[in-house]
């Protein structure tokens, strides 16, 4: 999600809050925007687009603003998509806010607000907040700030400014980062640190729900019982380029780590009384049932999530999908028709094939269900109904998050169609989901277990070449995984089937030929393990990625890698963790540019 900044002080601020704004700019956005107050008024000036074309050029037309007191944003859209009106801050005359997070209940709370007589000029979910406020305020900002929170669910770090309360700046955060900067005599927020350390270094960390109170006497901290509370000051001994990525040293790694957030992000707001919720895209359980198949089509990491959700949806709902690789789809004359549904997966919504093939459906005349990360972009536009992954800006060229959620999202759907088409009943499909609700708490052991990937690592950084073998899910785990390992480490590696292995390609296993082996589903196991035996006997190295609990032949695994216990069904999204990591730490002990692998892009937008 993006950037928060604000300013207390003696100086202008309006080139201050530009210039921190232009510090998160690396966190991808799509909008940005400034309120400032200027005589007893809110002033507000925001645009779509960047800083440069949008902003600056906006301030340019206002004129300069007389302030030393504002909050600025830089947006990356959710809800709503990217425009002058959508842009953050956003608010009435009264009240102005920058948001960045999800406000989960934000369709109940908009019809609260529309029930007590409130207009809505915006599209997004941001905008309920901002009146919430209005709503509740009567004088009293701590008090309406801490009423406003209590009605709202979701992830949120907010700036506030009140006009009745000139030159103060109020910061409350759940889930969303924000840091409160202390200068001297001058007092700032920021979405994290590097926004302010031309300013200052020294700065708090604001826990969940503690309110900051900025002014021209400095900084406060409240509960929101309105108790005031005393916090550490810290002092940031980070460069520019490590705190962009959050102290981690590069963004692949940081991403790696916001996955069980971004899950959240994604899942929870599709998930209403306990049930898959659609709604928000048309996608209806009657249109669901009237489908002969489905066919999923992406590129690269998009399309493993594909073949996740292939697996599940033919498990669940006993319908057949056919996933395509976008490139090849747009020139096979795929079987398609008007009676059939095409899910499009993309992360940046602009890539070329996808588009294309996209296109091609339309023209036949199948619906078009995009699985979609970039608000607004070209694939968004152009599907007949689309929602979004809310995984934030994804940096790092080697997609992880973005994956983790498209998969995600696979299961929500999988569920939603068997559920829609009576193959699960209403019981197993609310077990199903809660299920998924908590997957995040079991993705976050397995990202902590970082050693073992550090450890296999180490093993395999110096093989000219490896292979990666499954059986059924674990078999659409080990393509993201051969892929998250060539195109950072540049170690060639194949995902192959395990039981195809002996069929031809086992000619190529030698005493230097590392195996990675994914071992999760236990009926599966076995069969698996045998396989293993298999290479073992050419002198392989294995590395068994399973459940902690399985027990593995030592004569036949070396390295044995161990996940933390979820349903099987659900492990897919746990298993990619340590695919992820052991590419990582390869790619860093080769010395490779992890973030910006060579010959790559983040978005193929040409064919
Ligand atoms: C994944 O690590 C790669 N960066 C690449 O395969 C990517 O998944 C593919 O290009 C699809 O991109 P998209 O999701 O933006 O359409
Ligand atoms: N959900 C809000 C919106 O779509 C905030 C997005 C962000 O974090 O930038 O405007």
């Amino acid at each position: 999600m993006c950037g928060i900044v604000g300013y207390v002080g003696k100086e202008e601020c309006t080139q201050i809050l530009v210039d921190s704004l232009r510090r998160l700019e690396y966190r991808g956005y799509d909008s940005a925007g400034i309120a400032v107050f200027e005589d007893d008024k809110i002033k507000t000036v925001k645009a779509k687009g960047k800083i440069n074309e949008g902003l600056v050029k906006k301030l340019e037309q206002t004129g300069t603003l007389h302030a030393t007191s504002g909050i600025g944003h830089t947006r990356w859209a959710t809800h709503g998509e990217p425009s002058d009106i959508n842009s953050h801050p956003i608010g009435n005359g009264r009240v102005s806010i920058v948001h960045n997070g999800i406000i989960e209940n934000y369709r109940e709370l908009k019809a609260f607000l529309i029930s007590k007589g409130y207009g809505f000029e915006s599209e997004t979910d941001t905008e309920t907040v901002a009146k919430l406020l209005d709503y509740y305020y009567d004088g009293d900002p701590l008090e309406a700030i801490a009423r406003a929170m209590n009605d709202i669910e979701g992830a949120y770090a907010l700036g506030i400014i009140f006009r009745e309360h000139k030159n103060k700046i109020f910061a409350i955060r759940k889930e969303s980062p924000l840091i409160v900067g202390k200068g001297e005599g001058e007092s700032f927020i920021a979405s994290d640190v590097t926004a302010i350390l031309e300013y200052t270094r020294d700065y708090y960390l604001l826990e969940h729900n503690e309110i900051a109170v900025l002014d021209e006497s400095g900084i406060k901290f409240f509960d929101v019982r309105g108790e005031e509370i005393e916090k550490e000051i810290q002092t940031a001994d980070w460069d520019v380029s490590a705190a962009q990525k959050g102290g981690y040293k590069h963004f692949m790694l940081k991403e790696i780590h916001e996955q069980p957030a971004a899950i959240k992000n994604t899942v929870s707001p599709r998930v209403k009384n306990g049930l898959p919720d659609f709604s928000e895209c048309g996608l209806t359980e009657e249109r669901l049932r009237s489908y002969e198949n489905i066919y999923i089509v992406g590129c690269g990491s998009a399309m493993h999530a594909g073949l996740v959700g292939k697996a599940l949806i033919e498990k669940l709902a006993r319908m057949p999908v056919v996933v395509d690789i976008a490139s090849e789809f747009r020139y096979r004359d795929p079987l398609i028709t008007e009676k059939d549904l095409v899910v499009i997966i993309s992360q940046s919504g602009e890539t070329a094939d996808t588009l294309a093939a996209l296109k091609l459906a339309k023209q036949v005349g199948s619906d078009t269900f995009a699985i979609v990360n970039v608000v607004g972009s070209s694939i968004a536009r152009e599907a007949d109904m689309v929602m979004y992954t809310n995984a934030g800006p994804e940096i790092s060229v080697c997609s992880t998050k973005a994956y983790a959620v498209q998969v995600a999202f696979m299961y929500l759907f999988a569920f939603e169609v068997a559920f829609a088409r009576g193959r699960i009943d209403e019981e197993r499909c609310r077990q199903l989901t809660n299920e998924l609700l908590n997957i995040p708490d079991t993705i976050q052991k397995c990202i902590d277990n970082e050693a073992a990937y550090q450890f296999v690592a180490s093993k395999i950084m110096n093989a000219d070449s490896l292979l990666y073998i499954g059986r059924g899910l674990d078999y659409s785990l080990s393509m993201e995984g051969s892929l998250k390992l060539k195109e950072i480490s540049y170690i060639h590696s194949e995902a192959y089937a395990a039981g195809e292995l002996k069929h031809g390609t086992i000619s190529l296993v030698t005493e230097d030929t590392p195996v990675i082996a994914i071992a999760t589903q236990s009926a599966l196991f076995e069969k698996t393990a045998s396989n293993v035996k298999e290479v073992k006997s050419r002198g392989a190295k294995v590395v068994m990625i399973c459940a902690e609990e399985t027990a593995v032949d030592a004569s036949s695994v070396d390295y044995k890698v161990g996940l933390p216990s979820a349903n099987e069904l659900l492990m897919p999204l746990v298993t990619v963790v340590p695919l992820q990591m052991i590419a990582y730490y390869t790619a860093v002990l080769r010395g490779c540019d992890v973030d910006m692998p060579r010959n790559l892009a983040k978005s193929v937008t040409v064919e």
